[in-house]
């Protein structure tokens, strides 16, 4: 290794799967940055910010399941993420372990393309759903929360969120419906109930999906009754984005994003 190469690298338990490598890779190639970006697979997300540390990171992404574990240990944790209790990236400055949420401004950017949204059903209450409910309060949108169980509710009743179980819904009408649930991911599961939700997607205009590179049952209902569809690619793709700023402090321009895109999709 040259002597000023940077070394980054996502840290996941299971870790093989992640196509982040090869996305960041083809950023860092196309700014002709010295860094390389690899996977780490981390067993105990207790030992994080020392791994961090020990193999000299430069910079990291942190997935499933080690994001509160990264926020935990972290030595500083800045914006957004401070609310959200859990993190995706961690920035090496000066020794200090500083950590960013990016899921929460990539969800944001991801529903741009969709016109103006005022007021969103969100479906799943997990680490997913954390981030996009705040990033959506944060922005003033409306944001109503439906799942399956009534325990993860509490989070979003401490932050003023609207929350229901499937048990107590009281629906109303929504522009945007997004489904951050794991419901289509391996399996052909529709988020909730179909009379529930299909009556919902015949009102609203938008449907998302995190899950992305398929259309899942639910994006598949949204596009039978007439809503814009979009699948969680473009989510994927600027968290990662907004992370390669941290990592390479520089902003990311249309090329580096459509390569980075390219380099997501193995083309
Ligand atoms: N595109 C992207 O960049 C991106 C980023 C992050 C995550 N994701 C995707 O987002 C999804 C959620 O991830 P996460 O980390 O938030 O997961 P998580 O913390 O494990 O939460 C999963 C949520 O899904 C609900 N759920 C699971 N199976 C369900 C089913 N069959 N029917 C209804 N609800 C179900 C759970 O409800 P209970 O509380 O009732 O168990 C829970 O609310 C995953 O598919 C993941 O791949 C995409």
């Amino acid at each position: 290794m040259s002597d000023n190469k940077k070394t980054f690298a996502i840290f996941g338990n299971p870790v093989e799967h992640s196509k982040s490598p090869q996305m960041q890779n083809a950023g860092l190639k196309k700014l002709n940055y010295n860094g390389i970006y690899k996977k780490h697979h981390l067993e105990d997300g207790n030992n994080i910010k020392q791994v961090f540390l020990d193999e000299n990171y430069q910079g990291a992404n942190i997935t499933v399941p080690h994001k509160e574990f990264a926020f935990k240990n972290a030595d500083e944790v800045r914006g957004i993420a401070k609310k959200i209790h859990a993190v995706n990236t961690y920035i090496n400055e000066n020794g200090k372990v500083i950590a960013y949420n990016t899921d929460a401004p990539g969800f944001l950017k991801a529903i741009e393309s969709f016109g103006e949204v005022k007021n969103v059903l969100l479906l799943g209450a997990g680490g997913t759903a954390k981030a996009i409910a705040l990033a959506l309060q944060e922005k003033d949108i409306e944001v109503t929360v439906l799942n399956r169980s009534e325990e993860k509710l509490k989070f979003f009743k401490n932050e003023n969120i609207t929350s229901y179980s499937w048990k107590n819904f009281k629906p109303k009408k929504y522009d945007l419906v997004v489904n951050s649930t794991s419901a289509g991911l391996k399996d052909e599961y529709l988020p909730c109930d179909k009379e529930i939700l299909e009556p919902i997607l015949k009102e609203a205009l938008y449907a998302f999906d995190c899950v992305y590179g398929k259309i899942t049952p639910f994006l598949a209902l949204a596009r039978e009754n007439n809503c814009e569809i979009k699948d969680g690619e473009d989510m994927l793709l600027y968290q990662g984005v907004l992370a390669f700023e941290y990592f390479t402090n520089t902003k990311a321009d249309e090329k580096i994003i459509e390569t980075m895109r390219k380099g997501l999709k193995g083309q």
